[in-house]
């Protein structure tokens, strides 16, 4: 039987008695979930994956997610179009340049963010798993956003009930001046609206969905909308929310993206730090908590 331990005041279970690469049998299942439902971000120590059985466990929590970067013309991957590359490696393992397309691109990792939310249908769960990792910094930052919406004060919770945010990825690049995007990928990539306030179907409790690609709310004026997204989302990262993950190689993070945010922290690139990312699609009927065409 699973074992979890919480490793922050909120949230956070570190889950020991299961082996990843094992298909789980349903008493396992039930437990994660009901893990993941209670602690929002659980992480499984030595978990010697690779990316094969990795899509195989993330499979067993719903539709696998294909990364945006097959967009682009040209698009060479290095693994799966399933897997998203988390890793400051080219096609050929070597160290990207420091004025490489990918490494600027992925640099917005850094904002604080929750997966796809800049598609119709977003991430539900991510899985990141451990392959290099460099000597110091690279962490992976949560955010506990029921927490977060439990400390707003009754005059805020009233003003942003029943809003909807537009997400876009360009948008979330644009701010650090990332602009180089193909007419393919920004037809591809349309503004995506989703209700700010909303409750996580596993735990009943009500969250905040925000992240950083987040530039409008509807029927608000821009700056107006901008600002209380920024107060937001200053308010949700305050460290009292934020648990910081220092990885070792190995590690599997599984998070549930409708009640956090995470964000990567710098490192030294010189050093090479390879990660690989799954994520499930929350299932269609999600989306109605947004009320829009
Ligand atoms: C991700 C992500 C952050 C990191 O995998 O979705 O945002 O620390 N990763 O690399
Ligand atoms: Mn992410």
């Amino acid at each position: 039987m699973i074992e979890v331990k919480q490793l922050h005041p909120l949230f956070v279970g570190e889950v020991s008695g299961v082996d990843l690469r094992q298909a789980a049998d349903a008493k396992t299942f039930d437990a994660i979930v009901e893990a993941i439902d209670r602690c929002a971000v659980l992480v499984f120590r030595d978990q010697d994956i690779d990316d094969g059985q990795q899509m195989e466990f993330s499979r067993m929590f719903g539709e696998l997610v294909t990364t945006s970067l097959t967009l682009r013309p040209g698009y060479t991957p290095r693994l799966d179009p399933r897997m998203t590359d988390i890793s400051n490696l080219d096609e050929e393992n070597r160290v990207l340049e420091a004025n490489d397309r990918r490494r600027l691109y992925a640099l917005a990792n850094r904002f604080w963010h929750t997966d796809n939310a800049f598609r119709k249908i977003p991430a539900r769960y991510s899985m990141l798993s451990a392959r290099v990792i460099p000597p110091e910094g690279g962490e992976t930052e949560f955010a506990d956003m029921r927490a977060a919406y439990d400390a707003l004060r009754g005059r805020t919770k009233r003003e942003i009930e029943g809003l909807v945010a537009m997400h876009s990825i360009i948008y979330s690049r644009e701010v650090i001046g990332f602009t180089d995007y193909s007419k393919e990928e920004r037809e591809g990539l349309p503004s995506a609206p989703h209700a700010m306030v909303r409750t996580h179907p596993g735990s009943g409790r009500k969250t905040l969905y925000l992240a950083s690609y987040a530039h409008d709310i509807q029927g608000m004026p821009t700056p107006e909308a901008r600002m209380l997204l920024h107060d937001l989302i200053e308010h949700s990262t305050q460290r009292q929310f934020v648990y910081t993950h220092r990885w070792r190689v190995g590690d599997l993070v599984m998070w549930d993206d409708r009640c956090t945010m995470h964000r990567a922290r710098d490192y030294d690139r010189s050093y090479t730090r390879d990660l690989h990312r799954t994520a499930v699609l929350e299932e269609a009927s999600a989306l109605g908590q947004a009320r829009v065409a």
